[in-house]
């Protein structure tokens, strides 16, 4: 048996090539992150109203758009790849964002979020 492995990290979502494409994918109406994995995920959290939330690989913010809207009163996302923050960037206010490897990633806070959340990147 053999076994092939991939490599997901910051840089792959960096390539010219993948950014746009995963970004379409993700805007289609029917994508099923959003559709049927998000409801899910949101439920499974529990009330957001004030509470604080570290996304760690919050990729294009979209995750984030939604805990915003869900009433939580901060945000912090951590994300590899520039391409991915600058779109977040556009994409939230308020939020706090950071460039980083999560392999070797230390978190400055510790105890200050309520909700830790690792979406589609471990
Ligand atoms: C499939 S996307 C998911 C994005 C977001 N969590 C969501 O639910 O929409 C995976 C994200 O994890 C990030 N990522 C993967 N490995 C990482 C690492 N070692 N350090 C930082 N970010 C990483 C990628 O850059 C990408 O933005």
């Amino acid at each position: 048996m053999s076994s092939a492995t991939f490599d997901y990290g910051p840089d792959f979502y960096d390539e010219a090539t993948v950014f746009p494409r995963y970004q379409e994918a993700r805007a289609a109406v029917d994508e099923g992150n959003t559709t049927l994995e998000e409801p899910y995920v949101l439920a499974f959290i529990g009330d957001l109203r004030g509470r604080s939330v570290l996304d760690l690989g919050c990729g294009d913010g979209t995750f984030g758009e939604s805990v915003l809207r869900a009433g939580a009163d901060r945000y912090h996302g951590i994300d590899g790849s520039g391409r991915m923050l600058a779109a977040a960037a556009a994409r939230l206010d308020p939020a706090t964002l950071e460039r980083a490897d999560l392999n070797a990633w230390t978190c400055r806070e510790p105890g200050a979020w309520d909700v830790v959340t690792a979406r589609m990147v471990l």
